[in-house]
């Protein structure tokens, strides 16, 4: 059976030479069983025809509030009201900041104003507008008032430049469409406990200790798992991304000592908990109280242990609790990680190794090795964080359902 069989589709397209792009977008979604209906803006007209449109989606195509003669009026409210699920591909820059501010200057925006579906934006603009401080602050304003902002992709873009900005591809785009109708929900009412990122361990008011830790890879699972309904806490060490929509608990922390209270309180409520961020091992012995200034040739300093935290959980698990722990190895990783799992009394472990390239640390990307309390191993492709975070879950659902 098609996948999105029965679902109504509306289309938003803007003027961008990604436009064409939603030609084949329209094709997909036809194809797959949806019924679409497409708003063009008046620029997107001039990338591509709207007959070609209306052709593919087997509707007429709008782009006015009002028809041409201006004697009838295009109902927005009805059209957002209409639509199982909203998809504006490609966003131009422009379109973004008009939806992050709530312009209603065209057809397109004031049914983004009326909507009540899930809205799927996928940008498309070159380098630099994409890095832009208020390109990046619209988005994020974007995120945090409920949309699904597609991921853009790295190419050869319209000004000649290589770089971050394309336009998500039409098969893409239909299989995050298809995910969000697929997701079942399947953590519903479970409660997730998510820690993610460094600790930092201060040797004086101005240095620490810290990692490279980026946070992504336990955000990506605080989103996958909210997806799933989960009601997701997450403790957080200092990281520079936004904080995910919908979770139930943020905490911030910045010390291994601040991140072991927080957790050990969190874990008595939890039926689940991943222990993702990257904790230091070791902290200074003490923390100067002023800034230490350099008078010596040599200079040393005293480290002590910090608590193992995912040990302790382990020691407190209950029969109905997963406790679900990571490990970053540079060499023996299968031998390493498996050890983890067995002292730290985990249910499994996912492993990466930093000698795989695109994975690990600050990248988008990441390898890993899901392994279980039975010694089984599930070895995954590289992937997006995002991509991992689902796997995981998934792995994580199956082990509920065993
Ligand atoms: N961890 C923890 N508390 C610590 C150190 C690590 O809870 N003080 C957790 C991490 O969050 C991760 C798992 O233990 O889920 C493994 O972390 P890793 O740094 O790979 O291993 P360590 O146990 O620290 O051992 P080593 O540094 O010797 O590899």
């Amino acid at each position: 059976m098609s996948s999105l069989k029965g679902k109504k589709i509306l289309l938003g397209v803007c003027g961008s030479i990604a436009a064409y792009k939603s030609a084949f977008l329209i094709r997909l979604l036809v194809k797959e069983g949806a019924t679409v209906k497409v708003i063009m803006t008046n620029e997107a007209g001039k990338f591509i025809s709207p007959l070609s449109l209306s052709t593919l989606s087997k509707n007429p195509v709008l782009s006015e509030l009002t028809t041409a003669d201006d004697s009838l009026w295009n109902n927005h409210v009805e059209l957002g009201l209409w639509a199982d699920l909203f998809s504006i591909a490609p966003a131009t820059a422009n379109t973004i900041a008009k939806f992050a501010n709530g312009y209603c200057d065209n057809l397109l925006t004031a049914v983004y104003l009326s909507a009540r579906c899930p809205v799927f934006i996928s940008p498309a603009m070159d380098e630099d507008m994409w890095a832009h401080a208020a390109t990046k602050r619209n988005i994020q304003l974007l995120k945090q008032n409920g949309n699904i902002v597609l991921n853009v992709s790295h190419g050869e873009l319209a000004s000649g430049l290589v770089g971050e900005g394309r336009m998500m591809e039409p098969d893409e785009i239909i299989s995050q469409i298809t995910n969000h109708f697929n997701t079942s929900q399947s953590l519903k009412g479970k409660k997730i406990l998510i820690t993610a990122g460094p600790t930092y361990e201060a040797i004086d008011p101005v240095r620490f200790i810290g990692n490279h830790s980026s946070g992504k890879m336990g955000y990506a699972l605080a989103e996958a798992c909210i997806k799933q309904g989960a009601d997701v806490t997450l403790i957080s060490g200092p990281v520079n991304i936004p904080v995910p929509y919908n979770l139930k608990k943020f905490v911030s922390i910045i010390t291994a000592e601040q991140l072991f209270t927080a957790t050990t309180k969190a874990f008595t409520n939890s039926d689940i908990t991943l222990m993702a961020a990257a904790v230091a091992d070791y902290k200074p012995q003490q923390t100067a109280v002023n800034k230490i200034k350099k008078k010596e040739t040599e200079f040393n300093i005293a480290l002590v242990k910090t608590k193992d935290i995912l040990s302790e959980l382990g020691k407190k698990k209950k029969k109905n609790q997963l406790l679900i722990g990571f490990a970053l190895e540079t060499e023996n990783e299968t031998v390493n990680a498996k050890e983890k799992l067995k002292a730290k009394n985990l249910d499994f472990i996912v492993l990466n190794s930093l000698r795989d390239e695109g994975a690990g640390f600050g990248t988008d990307t990441n390898k890993v090795t899901i392994i279980d309390n039975g010694g089984k191993k599930k070895e995954l492709p590289m992937k997006m964080k995002s991509e991992i975070a689902h796997d995981i879950i998934h792995f994580i659902i199956s082990k509920i359902h065993a």
